[in-house]
């Protein structure tokens, strides 16, 4: 790893800029169900890369050996943005994310340690005192790994200022050169975060030596707005997810952050470098590779953000757009819908139109799988677009997913009145068998007679369907999710049918459920020092 580069040298080198922090891959990841694979991971920190995030939080390296994995490899993938592990401020978890980010070009250790008196007291038990020197020996270490460390006070919302203080000029001392003040409990309103910002940044020794930054939760709806204020009050680095993602209410939005930024500059007088071409599409990304499909009405990223549904609306953008629309939707990456490929479009076509999509398959095998779903896809649907290719390989990519079971062949009977029916044929390694299945209604008949013959034992947990583009021929992308024995996995499945993808997407879930791509939450290891 160069010491040369890091997102904070950027940001001095041109001071009116925030540098835009995204944990989806890590607090985004803690919520329910959303746990990714490796290779979900990678695909999503390509597409992090592309949007010109400056610093992309990988994971928490010491929680597992999964996460380990997944951290090290976004290091190696990653070069624009500097890649960053999450790491409690004790000596084992700062070994591991020093070591996870060693590819990394430019790579980031966040150590952070609660401050709060009820975190301290009731979760750490630890006296304020050894919570200083923890984080103290923290910083010290991860120094030894690289010269950029980011320092967090966890709840620092409902902790004493004079305590915050003192750790951040503890922190400093030590070599932190980012300092976080997070809302981890989404407690926090606008005046009062940007007023603590501002505070923190005049009373603390060294402050004009590192860079200040807000990490805001959503719980009372007003992540963004804090975010916003806090970057008012000083702070020079927003952490935040694609879609909001993250524990429970989610995480700040980074598209809302952003445009926000973007579009009120005569507010904030201060931009990000992010390519807002691309959050529709990583927003997509995030959505189907998670399952936490975006509400309609989402800002930036729901469908309806630039819809216009009554007459007088539709009359005025007819007339003049900004006479309803602040922002314009290709801005944002809508309209991005491109017809690419077609029938008769060969592999290299299809390879070098993913490569400018930004997914490099890994080995022949993921190439020869993904090109043919693409060829049997352009047999069903005229125009394929950009986003069509994205769901194919969604459903592919996975550690090239050990295909035990492929659907082979699927027919239901529906009609009014009675139980729908399925008969499902699953080629299992070359063997073909089928069964008969009725529901409560078409998918739970699908989805029956796949497990009459797999008996895999999982739960249904998440269910989601998606449209990838418009037009009635459009392909419905379904997201299954399975819980089997504390692991939680996720199935893509894409087809012009929605009861194929339905099917598709079962079956994906539990060859991942066969393979070694479930994970554990990684919450669970968060509890203690
Ligand atoms: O919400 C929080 O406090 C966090 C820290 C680990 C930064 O996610
Ligand atoms: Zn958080």
């Amino acid at each position: 790893m160069t010491a040369t580069h890091t997102a904070r040298d950027a940001a001095s080198a041109a001071t009116e800029r925030v540098i835009i922090f995204d944990t989806t891959l890590r607090d985004g990841e803690q919520s329910p169900g959303a746990a990714m694979t490796q290779d979900a991971k990678l695909r999503v920190a390509r597409q992090l890369e592309r949007l010109r995030v400056d610093v992309i939080e990988a994971g928490f390296a010491a929680a597992s050996p999964g996460d380990f994995k997944a951290v090290e490899a976004v290091a190696k993938a990653i070069i624009d943005s500097t890649v960053c592990s999450l790491a409690r401020a004790n000596a084992g978890d700062v070994h591991k994310a020093g070591e996870a980010i060693k590819p990394a070009r430019h790579g980031r250790i966040h150590t952070f340690i609660a401050t709060s008196p009820i975190h301290m007291e009731k979760k750490l038990r630890m006296a304020p005192d050894q919570v200083v020197e923890s984080a103290i020996g923290a910083v010290k270490l991860a120094r030894e790994y690289t010269d950029d460390v980011e320092f967090s006070a966890e709840d620092a919302v409902r902790s004493e200022m004079d305590f915050l203080v003192r750790i951040f000029t503890a922190a400093i001392e030590a070599g932190a050169t980012t300092i976080n003040v997070p809302d981890t409990v989404g407690y926090s309103v606008p005046e009062q975060w940007g007023t603590r910002m501002a505070e923190l940044i005049r009373r603390v020794p060294g402050a004009d030596r590192v860079v200040w930054s807000t990490h805001c939760h959503n719980d009372l709806g007003m992540a963004v707005a804090n975010s916003l204020a806090a970057v008012r009050g000083g702070a020079r680095q927003v952490e935040c997810t694609i879609n909001g993602l993250g524990e429970r209410a989610g995480n700040a939005s980074l598209e809302e952050v952003v445009m926000a930024l973007r579009t009120r500059r005569d507010v904030f007088s201060i931009d990000t470098r992010i390519d807002a071409t691309q959050i529709v599409p990583a927003s997509r990304l995030v959505s189907s590779i998670t399952g936490y499909v975006v509400q309609p009405n989402k800002a930036v990223v729901g469908a309806n953000a630039f819809a216009h549904e009554s007459g007088i609306h539709q009359d005025g953008v007819l007339k003049n757009r900004e006479t309803y629309e602040i922002m314009r939707a290709q801005d944002v990456g809508w309209d991005t819908n491109r017809l690419t490929l077609g029938k008769l479009s060969g592999r290299n076509a299809f390879r070098a139109r993913l490569a400018e999509l930004g997914h490099v398959f890994t080995s022949d095998a993921e190439l020869a799988q993904a090109f043919a779903r693409f060829k049997d896809l352009a047999d069903k649907k005229h125009e394929i677009y950009d986003e069509d290719l994205l769901a194919l390989v969604a459903q592919t990519g996975d550690e090239v997913v050990q295909e035990h079971f492929k659907l082979a062949r699927l027919g239901t009977v529906t009609s009014t009145g009675s139980k729908p029916s399925a008969v499902v044929a699953i080629d299992m390694k070359g063997r073909e068998v089928e069964a008969v299945a009725e529901g409560n209604g078409a998918v739970d008949a699908v989805f029956l007679a796949i497990e009459k013959l797999v008996e895999s034992g999982a739960q249904l947990i998440l269910y989601a369907v998606n449209n990838i583009t418009a037009g009635a021929d459009a392909q419905g992308e379904v997201t299954v999710r399975l819980s089997r024995d504390g692991h939680v996995v996720n199935g893509n499945g894409a087809d012009t049918d929605i009861l194929v993808a339905s099917a598709k997407a079962y079956i994906n879930a539990l060859n991942h459920l066969g393979t070694a791509a479930s994970r554990k939450h990684p919450q669970a290891f968060l509890a203690t020092p």
